[in-house]
This record gives C-alpha cells, sequence and structure tokens, in this order.
C-alpha cells in the first residue's frame, strides 16, 4: 500500500487524474473501474480537461462501474448511470460498445450480477480501479460484514450509508435500501487500485484500512494485501494514521 498525503482535496484529484492518465498513455486498452460520490469529481474533472487538452484520449479505453441502485432508471439523477454520464462519461470520447454500467432495474438482479462478472471476464478484467471509501470503511457497496463478498452481489445497505446519501434526495425515505455492488474479490482482481479520500469524515475509515486488522468489518481493510494499491489523502483524511 503506497499513501501519499497532499496539501488539500485540489491536489488529491491532480494526483488521481495523472495516476489515470499515465495508464491510458501506456496502454490506450485500459479497462477502468469507475466509482461514483463526491471524491471522484475533482478526478473526472481533471481527465475531462486533459483529454479537452488532447492529453489523453478514451476512444479504445473500456468503462465498467463500481455499483448501482436497485430500482433506479439509469436517467434517474440519483442513479449511478446517470451521475458517471453526467460527471464523465458524456465529456470525454469512449465509444458507447466499451462503456458496461451495472444495471439497477434489470428483471433480475442476480443474473445482471453474473452477467457483470462475465462481462469484466470477456473484457480481460480491470486495470485500474479508482475507488473511494465510506466512513463506515465501504468500498462500492460492499458494507462492514462478517465476511468480505467475492462476486458481483445485491447488497442491503447499512444505515450509515442510507443516511449519508440521503443527502442527494430529498428525504431519508427516498434512499433506494439495496443496490448491485462489484464484490470484494471483483475489486482486488484489479491489477491496480487508487483509492482517494478526503476530509475528517474519512479519518477513522482510513486508519482502520491502513492500520487496523484486515476484517470485513471494515471492507477496505482487505486492500492491505493488494500488491498494487495507492492511497491519495489529504490531511485530514490521514490525520489519525
Ligand atoms: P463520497 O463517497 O466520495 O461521496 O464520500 C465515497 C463512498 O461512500 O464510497
Amino acid at each position: 500500500m503506497t499513501i501519499q498525503v497532499f496539501e488539500n482535496e485540489e491536489q488529491v484529484a491532480l494526483a488521481g487524474a495523472a495516476l489515470i492518465a499515465a495508464e491510458l498513455l501506456q496502454d490506450p486498452y485500459t479497462v477502468l473501474g469507475l466509482p461514483t460520490g463526491s471524491t471522484p469529481i475533482g478526478i473526472y474533472r481533471e481527465l475531462i480537461r486533459m483529454f479537452e487538452n488532447g492529453v489523453i484520449s478514451f476512444a479504445e479505453a473500456s468503462a465498467f462501474n463500481l455499483d448501482e441502485y436497485i430500482g433506479l432508471d439509469p436517467d434517474h439523477e440519483q442513479s449511478y448511470n446517470y451521475f458517471l454520464h453526467e460527471n464523465f462519461i458524456n465529456h470525454v470520447n469512449f465509444r458507447a460498445e466499451n462503456v458496461r454500467l451495472v444495471q439497477g432495474l434489470a428483471v433480475n438482479a442476480n443474473e445482471e450480477c453474473e452477467q457483470y462478472e462475465q462481462d469484466i471476464t470477456d473484457a480481460g478484467g480491470i486495470d485500474l480501479q479508482l475507488l473511494g471509501i465510506g466512513r463506515n470503511g465501504h468500498i462500492g457497496f460492499n458494507e462492514p460484514a462478517a465476511w468480505f463478498e467475492k462476486t458481483t452481489h445485491v447488497v442491503d445497505l447499512a444505515a450509515d450509508t442510507i443516511a449519508a446519501n440521503s443527502r442527494f434526495f430529498a428525504n431519508e425515505d427516498e434512499v433506494p435500501r439495496q443496490a448491485i455492488s462489484m464484490g470484494i474479490g471483483t475489486i482486488m482482481d484489479a491489477e491496480k487500485i487508487v483509492l482517494a479520500a478526503t476530509g475528517s469524515s474519512k479519518a477513522e475509515a482510513i486508519r482502520a484500512m491502513c492500520k487496523g486488522r484486515i476484517d470485513p468489518a471494515c471492507p477496505a481493510s482487505i486492500l492491505q494485501i493488494h500488491p498494487n494499491v495507492t492511497i491519495l489523502l489529504d490531511p485530514a483524511a490521514a490525520a489519525l494514521i
């Protein structure tokens, strides 16, 4: 685990974008795993800027996403499909056929999970998985649990996650109770992982991830045994390590 602490959120975003740009320049066919949330927005903004300036291209790259709410239409403003299109995909030059986002409106969610795993395998696996982290140590929607879920699966969201995400909905009752998430095994299969976190609300999760036991009570702690993880933090998120 390589841990880098930057002056501020802006520097974290630039560093995250630089790692992704480096990957794309080295391999234009890079398969990216993309998260939603507030944290990656600055990284996406910088990647869009680099694309507009002709520094990078996504023409040959592929994208998968980390997770999606069950029951939200991909056009729903709070769906993760919508978020990724609005904040990133629509502004760069991915080919539509190279973007595979997990569908929360699939008729059979379990079949969608299986198909999603197969599609990742068929694409040759994820080369670089970008991650945020929840206040409770979740990655994707892999919530604190008694075991690590291996593959893409249906999850019941933790109360803390529903509360944290209610800021995006009219009220807490509107937050979906279930989601589909890449599993911990899916994430661990990525060749490289870049996790970004900023702000004091993430400090305890970062401590548990970096310094705690590897334990599904902090799903991100599994990253300690991934061979190529880079953690990008601001000073507030790094305060307890
Ligand atoms: P955030 O969410 O970037 O909005 O803090 C991260 C997460 O919950 O994984």
